[in-house]
């Protein structure tokens, strides 16, 4: 049955980890890189579900730092797929921004060239902003966040005592949306693997079992309405938040 969804309270922000490529793989008996090429289908079909369902940024964990200790040739066949995958017409079909966070000079050139290219061909694309998180961590971007702010204050644009909390968020990578209202993990891991540790702080978390490339349309629906069935309450009681939104 078709999840019946409150189109008002769609998440702004959804993050996922998309995990699970590899295991899918292997129990069909193939390599893992050829899961991640059936990862890469999931990411469009869940795309443009999100573009129709009113998500104005998605944000998908797709390499991260310590994937770089995986063996070479998978490193390699992934790569590949970012430079492949990347296709202007994907995102000027459903009018989607692409974006890129993570350490980004540790890429191959010729995938720092593609990821530019693409995110200055779908620059004025306004329906959805999907962010790649690609050699990206959590701990690493909060390690050069500190590094700027200690620079800042070190050559006088900024005071100690002036440092609060958006002055950390303003120097993340993620500076240019909102912190994630709904986190998805496929795979069936129960862990955060380094992800947006500070943006988590107060999102919704939804794990499932279902491998990445057999994760659905059906099934983000069900993630989002799992959501919506939930209380965010920030740190206030459940009178005051229903107080607040006038039940
Ligand atoms: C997630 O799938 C994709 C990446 C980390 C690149 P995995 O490759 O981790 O798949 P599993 O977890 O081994 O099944
Ligand atoms: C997390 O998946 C990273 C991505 C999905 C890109 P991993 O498969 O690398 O995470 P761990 O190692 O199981 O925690
Ligand atoms: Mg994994």
């Amino acid at each position: 049955m078709a999840e019946e969804l409150d189109i008002k309270r769609i998440p702004q922000h959804i993050a996922i980890i998309m995990d699970g490529n590899g295991r899918w793989a292997m129990e069909r008996g193939k390599e893992r890189s050829y899961g991640h090429q059936a990862g890469v289908d999931t990411v469009r079909r869940i795309t443009s579900e999100c573009t129709r369902l009113g998500v104005k940024f998605l944000t998908l964990y797709t390499f991260s730092t310590e994937n770089w200790n995986r063996p070479t040739d998978e490193i390699a066949a992934l790569m590949g797929l970012v430079l492949t995958s990347l296709e202007d017409e994907i995102f000027m079909k459903n009018n989607v921004r692409f974006q890129v966070i993570g350490d980004i000079g540790r890429l191959p050139k010729e995938v720092q060239l593609k990821l530019q290219e693409t995110m200055e061909h779908t620059a004025k694309n306004d329906a959805m902003t999907m962010v790649v998180a690609l050699s990206y961590s959590a701990r690493w971007e909060m390690t050069e966040a500190a590094k700027t702010v200690a620079r800042q204050v070190q050559n006088g644009e900024l005071k100690v005592e002036d440092i609060t909390e958006t002055t950390i968020s303003e120097r993340l990578c993620t500076n240019f949306m909102p912190d994630p209202d709904l986190l998805i993990r496929t795979g069936g891991e129960l862990r955060i693997s380094n992800y947006m540790l500070w943006q988590l702080a107060y999102s919704e978390l939804y794990f499932c079992d279902t491998y990445w490339p057999d994760f659905m349309e059906a099934d983000l629906r069900k993630a989002i309405a799992d959501y919506q069935g939930r209380q965010r309450r920030f740190g206030k009681t459940e009178e005051q938040v229903e107080t607040e939104q006038g039940k």
